[in-house]
């Protein structure tokens, strides 16, 4: 063991998360001295609250009176961030910490996608490591992966299931409806109580951000990102993809196009046959296009205290190692400025699903509004509604502008014999 070389832990935010990663790094202490060859200490933890009760007894000496002390204190180097959020504590705690020169781990997605450019600045000014491996699909090291493992690579394309909240949702509609396996994964603790940005694609926004600046080597591109949820799912959807031959999969995808960023957040059709298609329940899966690798898959648990734990525990191994790693695997200096684009002149096969009422010439009406958008039909099927009165036509279209599709169901919408609002979902070639 390097003689005299200690490393003193903070741990900020004792929650789902911080918690288990307090009592994985005590059990686990000597196992974890030995293959780093370097020794620690969990010397402070912080919470919100000092007095909750929580699952495990914490001595009260390793308590802070007030989290800020964390990024203070002389006797700590480095500091675990698990309070999460893009502002407040977690934001004012990470940037005065790199100030006073402490190491940070963190699994902040939401701070990272925010402030990660002007957090690796100053990282790298003092001098001290800023990881993030837990904020991007759980326990899949995905991270680190794209920063040393694929460092050979030209990347053109990442994308990849990076919410297990949303998979487990959609891969359980061919059973119930939305909201009753939503209910079932709130009790399964597979969902939060509240899980809107889960659902509406906020999630995965932050994380395709931060996997496309690690794959490009460009700084974060918040601008022209187009989001979409899996809210507006039916379960007659995902049995329609099923008879199309297709699954319904909430993705994060970002690509290099002539030299422009493509970054979008979507629920899509894509083949059944597609590797990524059988990703079901909470798991996460990544895949990377890139020259030379050319298609690398990396799939595992996406969330939860014992993969993150895991991605925290690879961390916090990383900053005991030694050695000052770019936050974002090269300098500040060689991050590019990638212009980005939005999805308008992208082009996509779509499926459309329409409730209209069944009666003459509702038919040509659409096929009609559909030609003037430039859009022609491959596959259509018509099922009756109750008795007749109703139809549910399902399309899949041929490849068009996405600027045009979204004219045309905006067009179809506003004709009276479109009952619901039509559904428009992509399909993706992967
Ligand atoms: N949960 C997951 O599966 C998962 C997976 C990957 C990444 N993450 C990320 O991990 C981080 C933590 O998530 P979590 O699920 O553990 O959250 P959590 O259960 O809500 O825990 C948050 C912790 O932060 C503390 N806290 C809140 N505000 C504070 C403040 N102003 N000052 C000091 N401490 C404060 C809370 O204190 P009290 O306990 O006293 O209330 C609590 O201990 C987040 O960034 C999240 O995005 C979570």
């Amino acid at each position: 063991m390097k003689k005299n070389k200690k490393i003193n832990i903070a741990i900020v935010g004792l929650g789902n998360i911080g918690l288990n990663l307090y009592l994985h790094l005590i059990k686990n202490k000597k196992t974890i001295i030995k293959k780093n060859n370097v020794n620690f200490d969990v010397k402070y933890v912080s919470a919100k609250t000092i007095h909750k009760k929580r699952k495990i007894k914490i001595p009260k000496k390793k308590w802070l009176t007030n989290f800020i002390h964390a990024s203070k204190l002389k006797d700590i180097d480095l500091v675990v961030e698990l309070i999460g959020g893009a502002d407040g504590a977690a934001k004012k705690l990470v940037f005065n910490c790199l100030k006073n020169k402490k190491h940070v781990v963190t699994a902040n997605k939401a701070l990272i996608s925010k402030y990660g450019d002007q957090l690796a600045l100053l990282a790298e000014k003092k001098k001290v490591n800023l990881e993030f491996e837990a904020a991007v699909a759980g326990g899949v090291p995905i991270i680190r992966t794209l920063k040393e493992g694929l460092i050979a690579n030209k990347a053109s394309k990442v994308y990849g299931i990076l919410n297990g909240t949303s998979n487990y949702i959609l891969s359980n509609m061919d059973k119930m409806n939305f909201k009753s396996v939503l209910e079932k994964a709130k009790k399964l603790g597979y969902a939060e109580r509240n899980p809107k940005s889960d659902l509406n694609g906020e999630d995965v926004k932050s994380k395709i951000q931060i996997l496309s600046s690690l794959a490009f080597n460009s700084f974060i591109i918040k601008s022209n990102i187009n989001i979409e949820g899996i809210n507006n799912i039916d379960e007659v959807d995902i049995k329609n993809a099923e008879i199309l031959g297709y699954k319904i999969k909430h993705l994060g995808l970002s690509e290099i196009e002539n030299g422009k960023l493509i970054q979008c957040v979507h629920p899509c059709l894509i083949k059944k046959e597609s590797r990524i298609s059988n990703i079901n329940g909470v798991l996460n899966a990544v895949i990377v296009e890139g020259k030379p690798i050319g298609k690398f898959v990396l799939q595992g648990e996406g969330a939860g205290p014992g993969p993150t734990t895991s991605a925290l525990v690879s961390d916090i191994c990383s900053v005991l190692r030694g050695n000052i790693k770019f936050p974002f695997a090269v300098s500040h200096l060689n991050r590019k400025k990638i212009t980005s684009i939005d999805l308008s002149n992208k082009m996509f096969s779509s499926y459309i699903r329409l409730d209209v009422i069944d009666k003459k010439g509702v038919l040509s009406s659409i096929t009609k509004i559909m030609s003037k958008n430039k859009i022609s039909v491959k596959r259509l099927i018509q099922n009756p509604l109750r008795g007749k009165k109703f139809a549910s036509i399902v399309i899949v279209s041929h490849k068009a502008k996405n600027k045009n599709l979204v004219k045309c169901i905006n067009e179809l919408k506003k004709n009276n014999f479109i009952l619901k609002n039509p559904k428009f979902i992509r399909i993706e070639e992967i």
